[in-house]
C-alpha cells in the first residue's frame, strides 16, 4: 500500500477562519469527527478527525489576543483537546476524564498570554490519546508574538507548518497501531502525505516542525546541508543555532530556517532520517527574498530563585505489568505533586530504564502541562543545541537526569504531567500537580 517516496505533493493544512470576531476574543469551531481520508493513493483511510481532515485545520493567534474555540463532538463517545504548550486554565486544557460528551460541545478558553510559539492541539482523553492522535487528531495552533514581525523572518506562504510522524497501514489502508502484524506497512507522513515533495522558491523557508508520531523520535538531517534552528516548543530561541542534524522526539518542536537560494532550480533536497526519508523539497523557481535570520532573536528572561527541587523518576512499575513516575502508575484520584501558585522549582527527572532494568534501555520524554521550562543540564552538563529556549517536552535517555526550571504561575486546579511516547503515558506514566491558591 505505501506508495513510491515524492509522488505526492505535500499540502499545507488548512488556516481555520474564525466564525466570530468579538471585542475581547476570536471564536473557532471544530468538530471532532471520524472521516475516510486520502493518504494513500487510491485508498481510503478511516481516520478521527478535526473538521473531517486528518491534519487538523491550522489555527493562527496573536499573542495576547484571547481566542475560544467551541468543539463540537460528533463521534460516539466522549473526548477532550488538549492545546500542547498552553497556558490555560484547567476546564479547558483537556484533563483526561473531562470529556465532552458525544454529541455535546463546549467552548475551551486560550487566552494566549504566552510569548508566540508552535503549539498544537491533540486528544487528551484518557486511555484513549494514543488511539485517538495515531488516527489523526492533530493540528497546530500558531501564537505570533508582538516581538517577531520586527525580526524579518521569512513570513506568509514562506512560514509552513510540517507536521512529521510514522504511521502503519493495513492492505486496506486502515491505520493499525499494532505495527508487529505482517500485514502492516510502514511510511513516513509529512502533513497527512506519505513522503511527500514540496516545491520551494530559491530563497529562505521558515519551517515549524512538529514530531506527532506516539512513540517515534526523528533523527533528522536535509543530506548535510544546514538547518538554522530559531525556535524549539516554546518559541524563539535567544540566537539562531546552526546545524545539519537535529533530533526531534514525540510532541517536540523545532522551527528551522533553510535557504534554498544556495541551491540551483532543480536541486531536490530530501529530508530524511536512518530509517528513510521523511520529505523532500524540489527547488523550481527563483523569488526575491528579503527576509532574514537576525544574530540575536529573543532575550531569555533571568532564571528565578527556586523554591525546592523535586526528584522524579521514570520506569517500568515496580508491578511490571505498566509504567510509572517515582514507582506509581496514572490514578486520577490521586494528587501526585501540590504546588503553591506562583512558584519556582527544580525538577529532577530520571530515566531509570537503563540496559540493565527489567525491558532493557527505554527513551523517555517529559512533558509537563500549563508552563513552559528550562532545560538546566543534562546528567550535570549544559543542554543540547537548540534546548536553550523555553520548552514544554524534553527527552530523557536511559540513564540519564534532566534538570528542569519552571515557575508555576497562572491557573489553581489539576494538571498532569506525563511521558509523551503516548503508548506509555496510556500504560500508567502520567501523574498529576495541584497548583493551589
Ligand atoms: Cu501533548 Cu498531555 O500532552
Ligand atoms: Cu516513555
Amino acid at each position: 500500500a505505501a506508495a513510491t517516496p515524492f509522488s505526492t505533493k505535500m499540502p499545507v493544512p488548512q488556516v481555520l477562519k474564525p466564525v466570530g470576531r468579538r471585542t475581547a476574543y476570536d471564536l473557532y469551531e471544530i468538530s471532532l469527527q471520524t472521516a475516510n481520508v486520502d493518504i494513500l493513493p487510491g485508498l481510503k483511510t478511516p481516520a478521527i478527525t478535526y473538521n473531517g481532515s486528518f491534519m487538523g485545520p491550522t489555527i493562527r493567534a496573536k499573542a495576547g489576543r484571547p481566542v475560544k474555540v467551541r468543539y463540537v463532538n460528533r463521534l460516539d463517545k466522549g473526548a477532550n483537546v488538549h492545546l500542547h504548550g498552553a497556558h490555560v486554565a484547567p476546564s479547558s486544557d483537556g484533563y483526561p476524564t473531562d470529556l465532552i460528551a458525544a454529541g455535546a460541545s463546549r467552548v475551551y478558553d486560550y487566552p494566549n498570554n504566552q510569548l508566540g510559539s508552535t503549539l498544537w492541539y491533540h486528544d487528551h482523553t484518557h486511555h484513549m490519546e494514543a488511539e485517538h492522535v495515531y488516527k489523526g487528531m492533530h493540528g497546530f495552533y500558531l501564537i505570533e508574538g508582538a516581538d517577531e514581525q520586527a525580526l524579518n523572518l521569512p513570513s506568509g506562504a514562506y512560514d509552513v507548518p510540517i507536521m512529521i510522524r510514522d504511521a502503519h497501514f493495513d492492505a486496506a489502508g486502515g491505520l493499525i497501531l499494532d505495527v508487529t502484524q505482517p500485514q502492516a506497512r510502514s511510511t513516513f507522513l509529512a502533513n497527512g502525505k506519505p513522503q511527500p515533495y514540496f516545491q520551494v522558491a530559491a530563497r529562505k523557508y521558515r519551517f515549524r516542525l512538529l514530531n506527532a508520531s506516539i512513540y517515534r523520535t526523528f533523527d533528522l538531517d536535509l543530506g548535510g546541508v544546514e538547518m538554522v534552528q530559531i525556535a524549539s516548543d516554546g518559541g524563539l530561541l535567544p540566537e539562531p543555532v546552526r546545524r545539519t542534524k537535529l533530533k526531534l522526539a514525540p510532541a517536540e518542536r523545532a522551527e528551522i530556517v533553510v535557504d534554498f537560494s544556495r541551491h540551483p532550480i532543480g536541486t531536490k533536497l530530501v529530508l530524511s532520517e536512518p530509517s528513510g526519508p521523511v520529505m523532500r523539497f524540489d527547488v523550481n523557481r527563483i523569488v526575491p527574498d528579503t527576509s532574514t535570520v537576525p544574530a540575536r532573536l529573543r532575550a531569555l528572561p533571568p532564571l528565578a530563585t527556586p523554591a525546592r527541587t523535586r526528584q522524579f523518576k521514570l520506569g517500568v512499575a515496580p508491578s511490571k505489568m505498566a509504567y510509572a513516575i517515582n514507582d506509581l502508575s496514572w490514578d486520577a484520584n490521586r494528587v501526585d505533586t501540590t504546588i503553591k501558585e506562583g512558584t519556582t522549582e527544580i525538577w529532577q527527572i530520571y530515566n531509570a530504564d537503563t540496559a540493565d532494568s527489567e525491558f532493557g534501555a527505554i527513551d523517555h520524554t517529559f512533558h509537563l502541562h500549563l508552563v513552559q521550562f528550562r532545560v538546566l543540564d543534562r546528567d550535570g552538563k549544559p543542554p543540547l543545541p537548540g534546548e536553550e529556549g523555553f520548552k514544554d517536552t524534553v527527552l530523557v535517555n536511559p540513564g540519564e537526569t534532566v534538570r528542569l526550571q519552571a515557575t508555576f504561575k497562572g491557573y489553581p486546579g489539576r494538571y498532569v504531567y506525563h511521558c509523551h511516547m503516548q503508548e506509555h503515558n496510556v500504560a500508567g506514566m502520567m501523574a498529576q500537580m495541584e497548583i493551589v491558591p
